[in-house]
């Protein structure tokens, strides 16, 4: 199937490892180009360097920056301009899932979840909309099945992440036919240096008990299969696609809506 995303400009925010670096590679494996987000300078200089290599230098560009510090973005998409004329899709991946095991956290933590999780999305949708306004482009959430039902996550990070989906719809439905919005909803994905990576190394038994009895599909997802998702949902093969939250969790909430 052609995608369709050939030239097409990409923004990922949160791309240095995981889902998101799994989300710009695809992108770029496709024939885009890609802008990549995260906080700490050395990994994101790692990951460039590596897809310059690959894909070419004027392929790929990298800002280390906070997506919610609304001050950092006019410079990025002033740069994204001159280089490439505009940007076509926005991926908002940025998410943090620790915290308490409480029915309800302080509202410290509840702040903490909120702007890690919902803030830095919602950051980089008002940041970006312009521009997807003017390509008619598309933008896309990173939520959680998290936020679609109770699975032993955070509450704090659960209802941020609920919120998310929310967003989705209400933006999808007030921006279209101009720009569609959709998001993904992934179950438990697993790679080295990564949140489960941490679990396991923790309890290997505890976790592996627990994705037996949880996961349909008996196994975690991966990065790779999150970023066809996404692919496919910023695809021309998906332009009649927007307000949709698309679950990829190996059958883990099914039974559970
Ligand atoms: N992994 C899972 O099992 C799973 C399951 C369901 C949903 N999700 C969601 O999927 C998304 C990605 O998850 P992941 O496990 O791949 O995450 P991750 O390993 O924590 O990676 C997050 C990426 O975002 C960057 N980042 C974090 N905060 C940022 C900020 N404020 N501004 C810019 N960049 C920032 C990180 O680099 P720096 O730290 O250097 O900034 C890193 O590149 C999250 O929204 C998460 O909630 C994950």
């Amino acid at each position: 199937m052609d995608l369709g995303l050939k030239d097409k400009r990409v923004l990922v925010a949160g791309a240095s490892r995981g889902i998101g670096l799994a989300v710009a590679a695809g992108f770029l494996r496709e024939g885009a180009r890609v802008a990549m987000l995260a906080r700490s300078a050395g990994p994101l200089d790692e990951v460039l360097c590596r897809l310059q290599e690959e894909y070419g230098p004027e392929r790929v560009l990298a800002f280390p920056a906070d997506c919610s510090d609304a001050a950092a973005w006019p410079s990025i998409l002033d740069r994204i301009g001159s280089a490439w004329g505009g940007l076509d899709v926005a991926i908002a991946n940025v998410g943090d899932g620790r915290g308490p095991q409480e029915a309800l956290p302080d509202a410290e933590r509840f702040a903490e979840a909120w702007g890690s999780n919902f803030s830095a999305a919602e950051a980089t949708a008002r940041a970006t909309l312009p521009l997807l306004e003017a390509s008619g482009g598309c933008l896309l959430f990173v939520s959680s099945i998290a936020g679609l039902e109770y699975i032993g996550a955070p509450t704090d990070y659960s209802v941020a992440k609920t919120a998310l989906v929310a967003l989705t719809k209400q933006m999808a439905r007030r921006l279209a036919p101009r720009v569609r919005v959709n998001c993904l909803a992934p179950g438990n994905v697993y790679f080295p240096g990564g949140s489960w990576d941490a679990k396991i190394q923790a309890d290997p038994q505890r976790v592996e008990a627990l994705i037996q009895a949880t996961v349909p599909m008996k196994r975690f997802g991966t990065p790779a299969e999150m970023a066809d998702a996404v692919l496919f949902l910023c695809s021309e093969r998906a332009a009649f696609i927007t307000g949709s939250c698309l679950v990829v969790d190996g059958g883990q909430t099914v039974g559970l809506h």
